[in-house]
C-alpha cells in the first residue's frame, strides 16, 4: 500500500493527489484540475494494482470452479463483500451486501424485485422532486404498467427538501425512496428524521447513497434505511459495480431480479428454485475483479478516514462559496443549500448568461474538467427553470488551488463572452 497523506481529522490534498497516477497528467500543457468526482472519482494506485494483480495471478470464475486458484477468487470476492458491510456497518455482510453494476441497477433491483411482489394498483410510494432519473424512472415504469400512486416532496426556496405536510405525504405509502445526497443541490435532506415517520407510517425506506456513501460515514442503522444503494465508481473503485444492502428479511421476501447462472439451486423444465443470498440476486458472471478494486478503494478510504474526509469536503465547499460569492457577487448562482451542515460538496452554478456547456468548454481550456448538463435529474432543472447547469464536485484529492483555478477559469469564461 502507497503512503497514505492524512491523519487525524484534516487531509493533505497535496500527498494524496500523488497517489493518483492520473492526477499528473495535463491538459493543452495545464495542470489537470479534475472536480467531476460527482459523475466520477479517479483511482489510487492501489485500486488500479489491486485489480492487476488479481488478473495477473487469480483470475477464476467464482462459485464455480473447485481448484485451488477459483478458490483464491472466491476469497477475494466474498472478502469484498465483508468490506463493503464493515464500510457501512451493515449487521449480517455475508448475506444482505449484494453486488450490482450500478446505484443505478441497485435502485431499478429493489424497483422490479420488491416493487412488482409488494406493490399493487393504487398503492402509495414517495419519492422527491430532487431526485435522479435512477430513482424516477423505475417508479415511474411501475406507475405506468401497474397504476401505484406517486408523491413526490418537494424543494424549498434554500434548496432544501419541503417537509411542509410530511405526515400527511407519507401517510399510506408503502416505501419512500430518497437521495441521500442530490447530484445536483448537494442538498442533504435530514434522512433518519424522515426515515423515522416514513416507518411509523408502515413505509419501507430506501437511500440512493451515489454520492453521500463516498464522501461521509455510513452507517444503515443510524440512517434508518432497509435498503441502501451506491456505486464503486464515485469512491475511488472500479466501473461496472455497485452494491445493494438490504434488510435481510425482506431480501429473503423478494424474488430474483435476473434470472441465469449463480442464482438457483435447481432449473428443471416446469421451474427454479433461487439460491439463498446474497447469491439469488447476482445472475452470471458477476464484477470480480471490480469487487476487489472496490475492496481496495474502501481501505483506501478507511486508512484516510471518512470523518476526516467529510471535513475536508465541508472546508473546501465552504472555501468555494465564500471565493465564488466575493469574486462573482450577483453575477453567479449557487444553486444549492448555503452553509455546509447539510450539503455535499456539489456546486451547480449558474454564471450570468453564459450556456453551461459554453461554460464548461471553456473551462476545459484552462485544464478545469466540470459537468454541464441536466445532470439526469430532469424535474428538478424544470423547478429550477433551467434546461442544464454547470457542475463543480470536489473529492479527497482536490485542495483550494482547484478551486482558485475554477474561479480563475470563470473569470476568463466571463471575459470571453462579455
Ligand atoms: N449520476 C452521475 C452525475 O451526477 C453520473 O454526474
Amino acid at each position: 500500500m502507497e503512503t497514505l497523506s492524512a491523519s487525524g481529522t484534516s487531509i493533505d490534498p497535496v500527498a494524496i493527489r500523488a497517489d493518483f497516477p492520473i492526477l499528473a497528467r495535463e491538459v493543452g500543457g495545464r495542470r489537470l484540475v479534475y472536480l467531476d468526482s460527482a459523475a466520477s472519482s479517479q483511482h489510487p494506485r492501489m485500486v488500479l494494482d489491486a485489480m492487476d494483480n488479481y488478473y495477473e495471478t487469480t483470475h477464476a470464475n467464482v462459485h464455480r470452479g473447485v481448484y485451488a486458484m477459483a478458490e483464491e477468487a472466491d476469497r477475494l470476492y466474498e472478502n469484498a463483500r465483508t468490506s463493503v458491510g464493515r464500510f457501512i456497518h451493515a449487521p449480517d455482510p455475508a448475506r444482505e451486501v449484494l453486488f450490482t453494476k450500478n446505484a443505478t441497477e441497485s435502485l431499478n433491483l429493489v424497483a422490479y424485485s420488491w416493487g412488482r411482489h409488494n406493490l399493487q394498483r393504487g398503492d402509495i410510494v414517495v419519492l422527491s422532486e430532487m431526485e435522479h432519473h435512477a430513482n424516477l424512472v423505475p417508479w415511474l415504469a411501475l406507475a405506468e404498467e401497474r397504476g401505484i400512486q406517486l408523491r413526490f416532496l418537494g424543494i424549498d426556496d434554500a434548496y432544501r427538501l419541503d417537509l411542509t405536510g410530511i405526515e400527511d405525504i407519507v401517510a399510506g405509502a408503502k416505501i419512500v425512496s430518497l437521495t441521500l445526497m442530490s447530484n445536483v443541490l448537494g442538498t442533504m435532506p435530514p434522512f433518519a428524521d424522515i426515515a423515522r415517520l416514513a416507518h411509523a407510517a408502515g413505509a419501507v425506506v430506501m437511500a440512493d447513497g451515489a454520492q453521500f456513501v463516498p464522501h461521509l460515514p455510513t452507517d444503515v442503522g443510524a440512517l434508518g434505511c432497509d435498503f441502501l444503494a451506491f456505486s464503486g465508481h464515485k469512491m475511488l473503485g472500479p466501473t461496472g459495480i455497485g452494491v445493494l444492502w438490504g434488510r435481510r428479511d425482506l431480501l429473503e421476501d423478494m424474488p430474483p431480479f435476473l434470472g441465469g447462472g449463480g442464482m438457483i439451486r435447481d432449473v428443471r423444465l416446469d421451474g427454479f428454485v433461487p439460491s439463498e443470498l446474497p447469491w439469488k440476486f447476482e445472475a452470471g458472471t458477476p464484477p470480480i475483479a471490480e469487487a476487489i478494486g472496490l475492496a481496495a478503494a474502501l481501505e483506501y478510504l478507511e486508512a484516510i478516514g471518512m470523518e476526516a474526509i467529510g471535513a475536508h469536503q465541508r472546508s473546501l465547499t465552504s472555501y468555494a462559496q465564500q471565493l465564488l460569492n466575493d469574486r462573482f457577487g450577483g453575477d453567479l448562482k449557487i444553486m444549492g443549500p448555503a452553509g455546509v451542515d447539510d450539503r455535499g460538496g456539489v456546486l451547480s452554478i449558474a454564471y450570468r448568461d453564459i450556456h453551461p456547456h459554453d461554460l464548461a468548454q471553456v473551462l476545459d481550456q484552462s485544464g478545469v474538467c466540470i459537468r454541464a448538463g441536466h445532470h439526469c435529474a430532469k424535474p428538478l432543472m424544470r423547478h429550477l427553470g433551467v434546461t442544464a447547469t454547470a457542475r463543480a464536485s470536489f473529492y479527497l484529492y482536490n485542495d483550494e488551488s482547484d478551486v482558485d483555478a475554477l474561479a480563475d477559469a470563470l473569470a476568463e469564461a466571463g471575459n470571453l463572452f462579455w
